[in-house]
């Protein structure tokens, strides 16, 4: 079976996370991605977080499956014309460097331009346009100023960042939509464009409903199905919501059998209305179904804290897959809290090629995440990393390159 992307030829020059999730991706989906790195040290990642003495850290590894590596420096003269051969020959240029860094290297949108018209060249960088275009950005500042720590944790407490890696990960998948998007319209124009994926733009479209929630609270004073009402105040900006759900059916995360020792033994529970007979049913207080108080959502919303602690009673006597599988029985909408352990020795998951074990020639075997985005006509083959540098040699013969000449550009430093 084909590749979906089979055809596109990347230049990958990212680094660190937000770029090489991209890339990453696009490789996934065929693309051929050649990732140039600089010689003698590579991606910083290579050498970061490092559980294996020698050996590609994880870091690295997990974000680089699927690619080529070749090392240029690409400040040396005769290295830029190599990237100079690059830029012709590839349709993509992806790039995650501080702001101006490839400019000072000499490539400018209009130098590239001049290169390879049809080439798109795209971009993350932490801020778009305005006061902090030039500030250099990593996840958790993205996280800050996209919107997304003041909007989690707890009330009483400071702002929290979140695990998922929204901010890098996040912006590296809208920036991979740009890419084929914009390799969509140049089959009608012929000509490429610069695609650029903001980490605050990015963090801030995955908190669009906090953004709709302030504007509720600018219009009402209240929002009555946040944990503040009825029992704190609320004040100008969108508080921090605790577990709440960010939809319209209320939600808790709840102890289960074990909290006192297992950290992740806890339930997320939603009370959707559709199901709520049932709700009472379970935990034995179907008196609720008809009390004036509990019986509709709106009467529920003063009370969301006595019936979570009410339900917690209830899930507090299972384990929390126990408690899963009654309640799944009667569509009640739930999910364990599954720490990275239960989730790496998940057989489904593993099935269905989400968590992967590569063989690395250096590290051995480890666990990864695969493609989480299934394609029935593009399989993913999840492949390890390249070891820096390991296509030099045969992306410059693709390039025409002699082996003389390779030989000339290694001495000099140039590759
Ligand atoms: C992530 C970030 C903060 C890292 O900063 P950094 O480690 O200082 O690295 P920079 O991006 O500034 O650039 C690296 C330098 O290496 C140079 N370089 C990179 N590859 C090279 C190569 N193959 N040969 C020679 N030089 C190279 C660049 O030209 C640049 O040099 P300059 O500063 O003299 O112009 C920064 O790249 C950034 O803000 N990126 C945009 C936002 C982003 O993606 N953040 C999330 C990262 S997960």
């Amino acid at each position: 079976m084909g590749k979906a992307l089979e055809d596109v030829r990347i230049l990958d020059f990212t680094h660190v996370q937000s770029g090489p999730t991209c890339t990453q991706l696009l490789a996934w989906f065929g693309a051929d991605v050649i990732k140039v790195e600089r010689a003698g040290a590579g991606d910083i990642t290579r050498e970061q977080l490092r559980d294996i003495p020698e050996a590609d850290s994880l870091y690295f590894t997990m974000l680089n499956h699927n690619k080529r590596s070749i090392t240029i420096d690409t400040k040396h003269p005769e290295g830029k014309l190599v990237l100079e051969e690059l830029i012709q020959s590839c349709d993509v240029l992806v790039e995650n460097f501080a702001p101006g860094a490839l400019d000072r290297m000499g490539f400018t949108w209009e130098r590239i331009q001049e290169l390879n018209p049809r080439m798109i060249v795209a971009s993350v960088k932490g801020f778009g346009p305005g006061p902090y275009e030039d500030c250099k950005v990593y996840e958790n500042v993205a996280q800050c100023v996209g919107g997304a720590a003041s909007t989690t944790g707890f009330d009483d407490g400071p702002p929290v960042v979140t695990g998922a890696q929204i901010g890098d990960s996040g912006t590296g998948l809208h920036l991979a939509l740009g890419i084929v998007t914009a390799l969509y319209q140049r089959k009608s124009t012929g000509r490429g464009q610069h695609v650029l994926a903001a980490m605050q733009d990015g963090v801030l479209n995955l908190c669009r409903v906090k953004l709709r929630d302030q504007q509720r609270l600018e219009r009402t004073g209240v929002m009555k199905e946040y944990p503040q009402h009825p029992n704190g105040t609320f004040g100008e900006a969108v508080p921090r919501a605790g577990n709440a759900s960010g939809g319209g059916q209320p939600g808790w995360i709840l102890k289960c059998k074990g909290w006192e020792t297992d950290p992740n033994a806890y339930i997320y529970f939603i009370a959707q209305a559709p199901v709520w007979a049932k709700i009472c049913n379970v935990i034995g207080r179907e008196e609720w179904t008809t009390d004036p108080n509990y019986a509709t959502p709106a009467a529920r919303l003063p009370h969301l804290k006595d019936i979570f602690a009410e339900v917690e009673r209830w899930t507090m006597t299972k384990t929390k897959f126990e408690a899963m599988a009654i309640l799944n029985k009667y569509d009640i909408p739930c999910g364990p809290i599954l720490s990275m352990k239960e989730i790496a020795e998940e057989p489904s998951l593993r099935k269905t090629g989400t968590i992967v074990e590569v063989d690395h020639p250096v590290r051995g075997k480890y666990l990864t995440v695969g493609n989480p985005i299934k394609l029935s006509d593009s399989p993913t083959e999840v492949t390890r990393s390249p070891l820096l540098g390991e296509h030099t040699d045969e992306v410059m013969a693709e390039l025409g390159y002699t082996a003389d000449q390779i030989a000339h550009l290694r001495t000099v430093g140039a590759i």
